[in-house]
């Protein structure tokens, strides 16, 4: 699998497990159009490939993804684009046709939670940060997380994380159900390859039809991305969110 060590993911194989490693360390692991358009086509091809029996997403050790790019959000908000590519992961994680296993440490704000809710297994470090700050940003729930964190944590601490968007750790997201396990900082990519590799050994049939009894019905999850989405692009473009979006880019004073 060739990968180069500046690209923004680098898609990389340890036997049957695929690495998909964020690696946009100077923001923090934001999310740009082509790391969305990386992710969601490795996720997509994982499925036809039988040498892939797990797919792991990890941000390294020193974030896992500061969420979607700011930047972007406010070009659109300004009128500059209409790209979205965000839309391709979202469903490429909803029809994911092999375990998702997911590496947590540092921050993972936004769809850097919302990910988790589609991932089969998860482990977080203890330095672990999590953060939906939609509303916070003039903006609406996306990733099925307003149909999928009420069902998993209840309607209440769902309206605290989703709608007040306030901060939690590790211990909170394990609580919640967020992820399976908590590790020491610098350990949870070991601990998610390890994870990732017992999946692997199961027996692949029965590990994809077990998947999808327990995913069902994915059509009811991609119609409430695709509710969310509609309403998320025209937030995008409210005086809210393009007032929040320029705020980030000030709080330094430039
Ligand atoms: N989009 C674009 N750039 C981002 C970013 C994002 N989502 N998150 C961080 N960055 C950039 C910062 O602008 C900064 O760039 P600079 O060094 O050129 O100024 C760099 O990444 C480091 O971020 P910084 O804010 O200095 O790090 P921090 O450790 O103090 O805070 C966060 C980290 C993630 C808590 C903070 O950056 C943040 O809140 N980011 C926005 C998260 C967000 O709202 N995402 C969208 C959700 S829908």
């Amino acid at each position: 699998m060739s990968a180069k060590t500046d690209d923004q993911v680098i898609v990389s194989a340890d036997g049957p497990v695929r690495i998909l490693r964020l690696n946009r360390p100077d923001k923090k692991n934001a999310l740009t159009d082509a790391m969305y358009d990386v992710l969601s086509q490795s996720i997509d091809s994982a499925a036809a490939d039988s040498a892939v029996r797990c797919v792991m997403i990890t941000g390294g050790t020193a974030a896992f993804t500061a969420g979607a790019d700011l930047q972007d959000f406010l070009r659109t908000a300004r009128g500059e684009t209409e790209r979205f590519q965000a839309v391709r992961l979202l469903h490429a994680l909803a029809n994911a046709g092999k375990p998702l296993v997911a590496a947590v440490e540092g921050v993972a704000v936004g769809i850097g939670t919302t990910l988790l809710l589609h991932c089969d297994y998860a482990v977080a470090a203890d330095n672990a940060h999590f953060q939906m700050p939609f509303v916070r940003l003039g903006l609406v729930p996306e990733a099925a997380s307003s149909l999928l964190l009420p069902c998993l944590v209840g309607p209440r601490r769902a309206f605290e994380m989703l709608v007040m968007g306030r901060p939690f750790g590790a211990a909170d997201a394990r609580a919640a159900g967020l992820v399976n396990e908590v590790v020491a900082a610098g350990a949870a990519e070991a601990a998610a390859l390890t994870a990732a590799h017992e999946i692997a050994a199961l027996p692949a049939e029965a590990v994809a039809l077990s998947r999808r009894l327990m995913r069902d019905p994915a059509a009811e999850v991609v119609k409430r991305m695709d509710e969310e989405l509609a309403l998320f692009r025209q937030r995008l473009k409210s005086d809210e969110a393009r007032a929040a979006f320029e705020a980030f880019f000030s709080r330094k004073g430039d």
